[in-house]
């Protein structure tokens, strides 16, 4: 079984993997932007690195960590703590994964003029504070550890609320912000 594969992270490393079997089955991989990533069956997270038998047996594996947040304003965090639901919330039946890779223009850019395309700009915060009550959420970043995405969004809801959580793709993929996305590939799964 997967737990029994993982290894203790001593850095909050989570390892996304694409294999065979799982803990969460895909019902569809969408390529938004840029190079696919291989069709797979199921998802599973671990905690920390994956050892090497489950490494042979993954079609892919994103490391990741979660980190302090960058852009959020103390009152944007403030709300952010009010309304955020945990994860692995049983009702939350269905699961998103969107790994993500920003440009090179993006990263060229200072932290306040990425503030400023992020939130002035492309509202993502202001737009998406009103889906916390039924959507749960974590954003890992992948960047420093030199993987081919800078980010995994990961994010849970119940089926019933499918339709709002593609609505607010859609919203956010028209925004200034989205024009700094190189790479985005759309994963949704239902938990087994
Ligand atoms: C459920 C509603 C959502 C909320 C409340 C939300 C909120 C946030 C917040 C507060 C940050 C900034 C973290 C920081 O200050 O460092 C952030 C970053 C990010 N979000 Fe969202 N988000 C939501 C949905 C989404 C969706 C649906 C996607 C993908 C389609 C997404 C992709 C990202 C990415 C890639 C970042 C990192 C941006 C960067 O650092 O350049 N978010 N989000």
């Amino acid at each position: 079984m997967l737990q029994e594969m993982e290894i203790t992270s001593p850095n909050g490393i989570t390892s996304f993997i694409g294999a065979s079997t799982g803990q969460w089955k895909v019902l569809s991989i969408k390529t938004i932007v840029g190079s696919a990533l291989p069709i797979v069956d199921y998802v599973s997270t671990v905690k920390g690195v994956v050892n090497l038998d489950l490494q042979s047996t993954s079609s892919w594996i994103i490391k990741s960590f979660t980190s302090n947040l960058r852009y959020t304003k103390r009152d944007e965090k403030q709300e952010l703590n009010e309304k955020s639901r945990t994860l692995g919330n049983p009702e939350f039946n269905h699961a998103a994964m969107i790994p993500i890779k920003k440009s090179e223009a993006w990263w060229q850019l200072a932290q306040d003029e990425r503030r400023k395309i992020f939130e002035e700009d492309s509202k993502h915060i202001q737009s998406s504070t009103r889906y916390l009550p039924f959507i749960s959420r974590q954003l890992h970043h992948s960047r420093d550890l030199g993987e081919d995405f800078d980010f995994v969004t990961w994010f849970e809801f119940s089926s019933k609320h499918d339709e709002e959580f593609n609505s607010l793709c859609y919203t956010l993929r028209k925004t200034e912000e989205w024009k700094y996305v190189d790479r985005e590939i759309d994963i949704r799964m239902v938990k087994v």
